[in-house]
């Protein structure tokens, strides 16, 4: 079965859109997460779909402002995307990326790893494209003991995010394809402007095993007809 992130990312502003917009993403096969305020009541009103959390940090104690993995697991969070180029961005290294995936594992969640490449490095070609991610990878899975645990990644090169530009279906394949034999057990999804318009095409492939959905996820009308791409029941 095909996985579908929802990514609300710092969205919505109440409580009351939250509750709406995780009740009519409930459906089989999604995984949704919303920021960390809305987890415990989104959480409530998914029955089919998993509650997934957008990041975690990597131990309790004397942390002001983070949120542990002990936490999460107690709200009943499944999954939790770690790395995404929107934290990269804010700061966040491969180390930090590492431990956050091993604390994952630990505490017995489905990391979601986030890895893809900025507009110059794949300027300068496939092959650059190719080992900055796979070097991301490498460094992102230092510290995680092999075979611990379920592993999603998420491919989601940085220009396709939120620019209405996304990969081609036989770009977002090939890189897919080299990450999967790295680490064959892994699922592997396309991130980066996913809508209903272009899903299908991302869906239908046989070696992406499902997409990272942003800006779309945001709304259910629009979301839905991206999960039904998936075959999943709406
Ligand atoms: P997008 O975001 O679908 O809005 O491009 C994807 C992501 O950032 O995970």
């Amino acid at each position: 079965m095909k996985l579908i992130v929802a990514n609300w990312k710092a969205n919505p502003a109440t409580l009351e859109e939250a509750r709406e917009l995780a009740a009519r993403s409930d459906l089989e096969g999604v995984v949704v997460c919303p920021p960390f305020v809305f987890l415990e009541e989104a959480g409530k009103l998914l029955s089919r779909a998993a509650l997934g959390a957008q990041d975690l940090f990597f131990e309790g104690g004397a942390h002001t402002g983070q949120v542990s993995p002990d936490e999460l697991k107690h709200l009943g969070v499944r999954f939790v995307i770690v790395g995404h180029s929107e934290r990269r961005s804010a700061g966040e290294t491969d180390e930090i990326v590492a431990k956050k995936l091993a604390a994952a594992l630990a505490f017995g969640m489905t990391p979601i790893l986030c890895i893809g490449e900025p507009r110059a490095v794949r300027d300068a070609g496939a092959s650059a494209a190719d080992s900055f991610v796979m070097g991301q990878l490498e460094r992102a899975l230092e510290g995680a003991a092999a075979g611990q645990g379920a592993l999603v990644v998420a491919y989601e090169p940085i220009w396709a995010i939120g620019s209405g530009l996304p990969e081609t279906r036989e770009g977002a394949e090939e890189i897919i394809g080299r990450i999967k034999e790295r680490i064959p057990s892994a699922r592997v999804l396309y991130g980066g402007s996913v809508t209903s318009a272009n899903a299908g095409d991302f869906l239908g492939s046989q070696v992406i095993d499902g997409v990272l959905v942003g800006g779309a996820s945001l709304d259910a009308e629009e979301f839905v007809k991206i999960v039904m791409q998936a075959g999943g029941a709406a």
